[in-house]
């Protein structure tokens, strides 16, 4: 059931063509925000059905991120949420991982919301209600020893969010959600999801199984609503519990 929480609510979300980024853009839609999705999957974004506009930006680019930003805005009227969702996985080990593979991951994964943060603020700045919500990842917060340059980046992502808060506050809220393992299309050619999968997942988990896109959505409608008032800086563990952080 929807409540229209977010009525009037003008927000973005970046890597809305696919699994969470996509939830979330659906759930704040049902909620009356208006939506501008952002990915660089331009399929994705037809397929997604998007009632808003769609904008086709590779946010390593950081004229297509202003540009992109920019024109949304003008389409939104204004700008009062900003939820950065899109990010990719890595799972080289540190030995062999190329610099090229490094910079690539940190470059989407971390300079891509810092420049979607920067792009975005003289926006936030004039809404009565701003903030940001940073999909980070419990890698971020405990490894689980594969993967450093995405856990490097996510680690990344947590502190540009406690960093800006202090730096942005008191006037935008800006908070993280570090979720679990949750069955998107990221982690197609990451896991095999066998028995030895589905078995790993339960020993590391509390709750015993993956997260759904749409658990992670509901936690970034609440950090993005009014019912987050008196919350900013904060990392957001939704992740069945494997890290009791
Ligand atoms: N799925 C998980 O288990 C999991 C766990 C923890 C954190 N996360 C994080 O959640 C976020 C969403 O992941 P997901 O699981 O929905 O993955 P996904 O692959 O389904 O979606 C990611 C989206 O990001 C987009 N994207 C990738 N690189 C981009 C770029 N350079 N510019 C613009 N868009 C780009 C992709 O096109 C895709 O649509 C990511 O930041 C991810 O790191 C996911």
């Amino acid at each position: 059931m929807t409540t229209g929480q977010l009525a009037g609510k003008r927000v973005i979300v970046t890597g809305a063509a696919s699994g969470i980024g996509r939830a979330i853009a659906a759930l704040f839609e049902a909620e009356d925000a208006v939506v501008a999705r952002f990915d660089r999957d331009a399929d994705g974004l037809e397929a997604a059905g998007a009632k808003g506009a769609a904008f086709t930006v590779d946010q390593t680019d950081p004229h297509a991120v202003y540009e992109g930003v920019e024109q949304a805005v003008r389409g939104l009227g204004g700008l009062d949420a900003l939820i950065n969702a899109a990010g990719i996985a890595d799972d080289n080990p540190t030995e062999t991982i190329s610099l090229e593979r490094w910079n690539k991951v940190l470059a989407v994964n971390l300079t891509g919301p810092f420049l979607l943060c920067q792009a975005a603020l003289p926006h936030l700045r004039k809404s009565t209600v701003p903030s940001i919500v940073n999909i980070a990842s419990g890698s971020g917060i405990l490894p689980s020893g594969a993967g450093t340059a995405y856990a490097a980046s996510k680690a990344g992502v947590l502190m540009l969010t406690k960093s800006l808060a202090a730096e942005w506050g008191p006037d935008i809220r800006v908070n993280a959600i570090c979720p679990g393992t949750v069955d998107t299309n990221m982690l197609n050619g990451l896991f095999e999801k066998d028995d030895a999968f589905y078995e790993r997942i339960r020993k590391a988990y509390a709750l015993q199984r993956m997260g759904k896109a749409e658990e992670i959505a509901q936690a970034a409608l609440f950090l993005a609503s009014e019912k987050a008032s008196f919350i900013t800086g904060i990392s957001l563990a939704v992740d069945g519990g494997r890290t009791y952080h």
